[in-house]
């Protein structure tokens, strides 16, 4: 019931960005374009403002770190030295029958899903319980993974009940079998074994949801980036790439913001901008998209001060989302058991989506891996001179610096934002039935900020708003309206999440003070034209976001 009451509000919250202006399918009059979307004049600005909150946060507020805008395209070796040519790949598997292509390692993972379902039937403490020794044994090391996996397949075994206390429970047999796969898979992935994965979904009875039969080919690599070609001619001219990551625009820049802007260790580097992944399987609205934008921040540390950078900018990335007044129950990090070759720390914040806790930023330790490589690429040095003291009162002298990333998707986080501020509320009384459809987005974040309104369009009303309007404009995006009673007014801007609206009525005409609503109390109050700035301008404020 959950479930579709999630669905359901999930739903709704995409019909209402359409409707009023937010998102909107691209290319729709051509029948869309399949994981890509446009930004509506709503949209434009709710983006614009989530940018500007990152923005601030990251470059204003702080001294040592300074944003580019790198370009898009970049030169072809920048993607090989980055590791995206040979490893930037999916491995997708097509069901012969409904000819639809998977993701072989998601089909996995919702088989995965389904056994641990199972988890649910186990009382709560050998649930954790249960965690726990999973957590256990993906921290160990491949051999050592791999050496429990006939332990778990064995659906006779007889395994020693003081390691598992949880072995009376029913559903056990489907719980170990999920970590079995799990454990498969993942070493599957980790040494590229294609074979193993196909072997994986035949033996573990994976069906095509549409087809539901398991006629499968075989599984191959699929590139994710998009190419094209560079210069007037097809023939002769080089491929180019379409950038999957704003970061590597950072690292090859790294040198040249160091020097010109005198940048001493820690410092980091900042951008916003579009990435394009070719995504194989793109669902659940702007969650996964082929073109995306990113806000991307890498911060250039000593060797040796990564983990302690590290710790930081997980908690002051998670601060950033919880200042927005989000629950904190509704995020989650997720820390990485299995790295990436060149990490050495990684994790996600996750947000509960309508549809799961899902990945809206990740945090990584990245090591010195991709300066170390663009400087065995380019055979330029990528080193800083650091003549800071050692311990020994020595200069530390010259070396690669570690890095720790901050990534967080611009998309996911408006969805995050739009799926958060959506609320319907049941306005009736005993008299009568209303509702109403809110927005509850942060007044910094609000399209609009203020919504002008003459009470009629006679007597003189619409010059006196038109007046008020002209004043505010410079400093607020405000909207004026005349047409429709008040009330409609007023739901239409709280359903774009407009956190006030003024109203001119014959009153002001006389004594200069008009009505100000609040939209989430609704309340309204008398106030004097002349404070009306200030009173939105402290709402408004990004201190209150970012102090
Ligand atoms: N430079 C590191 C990097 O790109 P990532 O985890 O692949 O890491 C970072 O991406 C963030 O970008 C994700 O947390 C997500 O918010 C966003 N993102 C990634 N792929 C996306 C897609 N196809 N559509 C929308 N957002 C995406």
């Amino acid at each position: 019931m959950a479930q579709k009451n999630n669905d359901e509000q999930f739903k709704n919250v995409i019909s209402h960005a359409k409707e009023y202006g937010f998102v909107f399918q691209s290319s729709e009059i051509y029948d869309g374009l399949s994981a890509v979307y446009d930004y509506g004049q709503l949209g434009a600005e709710l983006k614009n403002n989530i940018k500007s909150y990152w923005w601030k946060a990251m470059v204003q507020m702080h001294e040592n770190i300074v944003g580019i805008d790198s370009a898009i395209f970049m030169h072809p070796k920048v993607w090989k030295a980055s590791g995206h040519v040979d490893g930037f790949n999916d491995p997708m598997i097509d069901n012969k029958d409904s000819n639809k292509r998977y993701r072989a390692d998601q089909l996995l993972e919702n088989k995965i899903d389904e056994l641990y379902a199972e988890l649910n039937n186990f009382s709560t403490d050998n649930k954790t319980k249960f965690q726990e020794f999973q957590q256990e044994i993906l921290g160990l090391s491949d051999e050592g993974q791999a050496a429990w996996i006939p332990g778990f397949k064995d659906e006779n075994d007889i395994l020693e009940s003081e390691k598992y206390p949880f072995i009376n429970e029913a559903s056990w047999r489907f719980v170990k079998k999920g970590l079995a796969l799990e454990v498969e898979m993942n070493l599957a992935l980790k040494s590229e074994n294609l074979a193993q994965l196909k072997d994986l979904i035949v033996d573990y009875k994976v069906i095509c949801p549409i087809s539901k039969t398991s006629n499968w080919t075989d599984v191959r690599q699929f590139n994710l980036m998009f190419s094209t070609q560079f210069g007037a001619m097809a023939e002769g001219s080089d491929e180019v790439y379409l950038r999957p990551e704003t970061a590597q625009g950072i690292f090859v820049n790294f040198l040249n913001v160091q020097k010109s802007g005198r940048m001493k260790i820690p410092f980091g580097i900042a951008q916003i901008g579009k990435a394009f992944r070719n995504e194989v399987i793109a669902r659940q609205f702007i969650m996964r998209m082929r073109e995306f934008e990113q806000m991307e921040m890498q911060f250039f540390v000593r060797p040796g001060d990564d983990k302690k950078w590290f710790e930081y900018w997980k908690e002051a990335r998670l601060k950033w989302h919880t200042a927005l007044g989000t629950a904190p129950e509704k995020y989650r990090y997720h820390d990485h058991v299995k790295l990436a070759h060149y990490a050495n720390a990684a994790t996600d914040i996750e947000f509960e989506f309508p549809f799961g806790f899902k990945e809206v930023e990740g945090i990584h330790s990245r090591t010195d891996f991709d300066l170390t490589q663009h400087q065995e690429f380019s055979g330029k040095k990528m080193q800083y001179f650091d003549n800071d003291l050692n311990e020994d009162g020595k200069p530390y002298g010259n070396y690669v610096p570690y890095v720790i990333e901050t990534s967080i998707g611009l998309d996911r986080m408006f969805l995050l934002t739009m799926i958060n501020a959506f609320e319907e509320q049941d306005l009736s009384t005993e008299d009568k039935q209303d509702s109403r459809t809110l927005l509850r987005l942060h007044p910094a974040l609000a399209p609009y900020k203020v919504a002008v309104f003459p009470l009629t369009k006679k007597d003189g009303l619409p010059d006196k708003a038109r007046e008020i309007m002209d004043t505010l404009k410079f400093d607020f995006n405000c909207i004026y309206e005349e047409k429709d009673a008040i009330g409609k007014r007023y739901r239409r801007q709280d359903a774009v999440g407009t956190p006030f609206c003024i109203t001119v009525d014959h009153q002001s005409l006389e004594d200069n003070t008009v009505t100000i609503r609040h939209r989430d109390s609704m309340e309204q109050e008398r106030v004097a034209i002349a404070d009306l700035a200030d009173i939105i301008g402290k709402a408004v404020s990004w201190k209150n976001l970012l102090a």
